[in-house]
């Protein structure tokens, strides 16, 4: 069924664990995490860009493509279709009219007050349909959508200002961890993660999970984090996978044999994610 993330991110929160977030690009994909979440038994976050949404033809190919494989494959765990870094409520209206059951509006690129301002025109909308809001504070820098943008780091006082005054359901302070491969060691700030933790009601998101060490991940839940966003690790996996099948095989041409040679990459690094993040019903 696809619900908002409301009730599994309090959960996480509550029991210290973090709720996956797996980018979806096409059909294969949704359908790998679907099956694989669902064996495991674990609720899950698919997250939507802009720019997956224009590749897969728009929010309602993708929520009639996931309501579909929910109802086909019999799938019972909570999942959530969700947009990943919206940049302007027009595309969040767009998603929740489509059906999405949640959105993030990431407005983080302009000054507190824009933010603020888009984001809770945002939420009035996406709480009147049930539908749940995350934002941004600070800005996530690295590649995103073949964008590259810099990173500022959050702070408290402007983390709570956002709060206040939207009352956005989840918040993603931007302390460190970048889109795509990091040059070296990531530098998360813990102690900020956790004092906004502290002083927040509301469940952390971080994004940029891709290349961040099992221990910061584990540090990272510690202090607070119940959801983490993964995208480039599963193209990594699911690249390498398909490259080697299509090195092997120079004849292969049918392309459910060469879209399909990344299934099994895709559904392991799933499992070692999701035992990681210790997730759980
Ligand atoms: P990665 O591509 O680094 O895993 O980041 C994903 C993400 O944060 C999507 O919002």
């Amino acid at each position: 069924m696809l619900v908002n993330f409301i009730d599994m991110l309090n959960k996480a929160k509550e029991n210290h664990y973090a709720v996956p977030h797996f980018n979806i690009n096409n059909l294969e994909w949704s359908k790998y995490i679907l099956e694989k979440c669902n064996e495991l038994n674990v609720p899950v976050i698919l997250g939507v860009s802009e720019g997956a949404a224009k590749y897969m033809g728009g929010f309602d190919v993708i929520t009639g493509m996931i309501n579909g494989l929910i109802k086909d494959l019999n799938i019972t765990i909570p999942v959530c279709l969700h947009v990943d870094h919206g940049q302007s409520f027009e595309t969040c209206k767009k998603a929740i009219d489509a059906g999405f059951t949640s959105v993030m509006i990431d407005a983080s690129r302009l000054d507190l007050n824009e933010n603020i301002r888009i984001t809770k025109e945002v939420v009035d909308y996406a709480h009147t349909k049930n539908v749940s809001v995350e934002a941004e504070v600070g800005h996530i820098g690295g590649t995103e959508d073949n964008i590259t943008s810099s990173a500022t780091n959050a702070t408290l006082e402007d983390c709570q200002i956002l709060y206040e005054n939207t009352h956005i359901d989840s918040l993603a302070p931007a302390l460190g961890s970048v889109h795509g491969f990091y040059k070296g060691e990531p530098n998360l700030d813990f102690n900020t993660m956790k004092i906004i933790n502290d002083n927040l009601p509301i469940p952390l998101v971080l994004h940029g999970g891709t290349g961040i060490p099992n221990d910061k991940i584990a540090t990272a839940i510690a202090c607070g984090i119940s959801k983490i966003n993964i995208n480039t690790d599963l193209q990594v996996a699911w690249s390498t996978a398909v490259r080697k099948f299509l090195t092997e095989d120079t004849s292969a041409y049918d392309p459910r044999k060469v879209i399909g040679s990344g299934e099994q990459a895709i559904k392991k690094r799933i499992e070692e994610i999701v035992t990681l993040f210790k997730t759980q019903i």
